[in-house]
């Protein structure tokens, strides 16, 4: 479904010309090592101003395409991230696995945080990035309106007004879910654990994608839960047939999947292959708990579609949250299913009684005044640009045989290095050159992933991140040799 407000509006022209010569880098026809026109010719082809032509140049050398060199002008750099190939889709073992990674994601989550590391570990977008002075603007004035009205415990489903708007969003999606059956949470975080009350019971088993977000696999570690991973592709997501097979073998909980641009590999799963997740949950009677927290930052025209809005009946739980669009700090998600409503209630109530009031109050009235629209057009192409940035300095600098996705949302990018390359000694190194990453045995409750790692494109794009991102390439390059 497009929704024709979310469409992107034109780039500006240097933006179009720099698309032009990419394109023909992409089909052969200016290969690499070639020299490119020269700026005034490029301008006098185009029948541009020689400022926009320099102005498409420095974004191509920006985004590793072309490279001045001294005198000469500009060149077509050695290799194009296009011949990467994608990272081998994953074949966990077949089995439940216990699951403990806390201990090691809170070491990596103590330099994440920490603004004198290079931001490649967190995958939360930088304050600038995102609405926090218009929301902030809001937060205040609904503290002067009604500050004392809201100094209460507010209704635990949470702000009316707020989850009207979640609602009609929802619904412009084709899922139907009235603002009654909208729960608000504290963040996307306590909609999971919720989800996963109301669905397991300790010692259960949960069948999740391999390699996952490390957070997730931290909630089913504090809950007793089991993790059973399944094959997941990083274009297309989780296996059907390996799903179907899974079930067939023992008895599972819950699945819990990422309704698109899973983290870390932000892949997609169709509507089609949604579809046939769903006949075969619903044919082992699973409940599908599902995470749609960057549906939102889609690249393309069209914003994939939940679960949920597309098998409107299934046993489904949605839950989202405005964490990483709007406000990670305002801790605002949702919970959004069409059964077990005293159940989930009474697990809100359980896990915190209600939400703070007054963050939702200005939320709603953000929502309201209509700017969200923009925003999301505005961070999703800062977003793809960083991803294609980061990209083009991964394939400059890493090992030949580095693999890496190609997400079409989110802002994260999974890289697997050769076997036997080993991310923890990576990480050792980049943290005593304060870089931060994540390396890629945080994903998985077993032991894969050691040759992989995550590098998050959620800050503004500048020179150290450029320069710490070519820097792990050459450690990267030291540890191989
Ligand atoms: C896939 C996924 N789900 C949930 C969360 C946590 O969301 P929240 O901050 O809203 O609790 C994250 C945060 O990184 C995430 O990547």
């Amino acid at each position: 479904m497009i929704c024709m407000d979310q469409r992107t509006p034109s780039p500006p022209l240097y933006e179009t010309l720099a698309a032009g010569v990419t394109t023909l880098i992409d089909n052969g026809l200016l290969r690499p090592g070639m020299r490119a026109r020269s700026v005034r010719a490029f301008a006098a082809q185009h029948g541009v101003s020689l400022t926009t032509a320099v102005q498409a140049y420095r974004l191509l050398e920006d985004r590793g395409v072309l490279e001045a060199r001294p005198k000469s002008g500009f060149y077509v750099t050695q290799r194009s991230h296009r011949q990467r190939e994608l990272p081998t889709a994953s074949q966990p073992p077949q089995r439940a696995s216990t699951v403990a990674v806390s201990n090691p994601v809170f070491s990596v989550l103590s330099y994440a945080g920490d603004p004198s590391y290079a931001p490649l570990g967190c995958a939360i977008p930088s304050a600038g990035l995102l609405a926090a002075e218009r929301l902030d603007r809001h937060l205040a004035r609904c503290a002067r309106v009604h500050g004392r009205h809201y100094n209460i415990y507010a209704d635990p489903h949470g702000d009316a007004e707020l989850r009207g708007q979640i609602s009609a969003r929802a619904l412009r999606l084709g899922h139907a879910v009235p603002p009654e059956g909208v729960l608000i949470t504290n963040g996307c975080t306590e909609a999971l654990n919720i989800a996963l009350s109301v669905t397991t019971r300790p010692g259960d088993t949960v069948a999740i994608e391999s390699p996952t977000y490390f957070g997730l696999l931290q909630v089913l570690e504090a809950r007793g839960l089991r993790a059973l991973e399944l094959p997941t592709d990083p274009t297309s997501g989780v296996d059907v047939k390996a799903l179907d097979k899974a079930l067939g073998k023992r008895r599972v909980a819950a699945c819990l999947l990422a309704s698109s641009f899973n983290n870390p590999l932000g892949s997609r799963i169709d509507d089609a292959r949604k579809v046939a997740i769903i006949r075969v949950l619903t044919r082992y009677r699973v409940p599908l708990i599902e995470d749609d927290i960057y549906g939102d930052i889609s690249f393309g025209d069209d914003r994939p579609r939940p679960f949920a809005a597309i098998s409107p009946t299934a046993d489904i739980i949605l839950c989202s949250s405005f964490s990483k669009t709007i406000a990670p700090g305002y801790r605002i998600g949702w919970l959004a299913a069409n059964r077990r409503h005293d159940e989930i209630l009474a697990a809100k109530f359980a896990l915190s009684l209600s939400g703070a009031a007054l963050p939702q109050k200005a939320m709603a009235d953000f929502l309201k005044s209509g700017g969200y629209d923009a925003h999301l057009r505005r961070i999703r192409k800062v977003f793809a640009d960083n991803i294609d940035r980061m990209r083009r300095v991964v394939d400059r600098s890493f090992p030949r045989d580095t693999r890496m996705t190609d997400p079409k949302g989110g802002f994260v990018l999974w890289l697997e290095l050769p076997d036997g390359f080993d991310s923890d000694t990576l990480y050792q190194r980049a943290i005593r050159e304060r870089i931060c990453f994540v390396p890629g045995g945080l994903f998985t409750a077993g032991r894969g992933y050691r040759n992989c790692l995550r590098l998050s494109c959620s800050h503004d794009w500048d020179a150290r991140v450029e320069r710490s991102v070519a820097r792990l390439g050459e450690l990267a390059h030291e540890l191989l040799a």
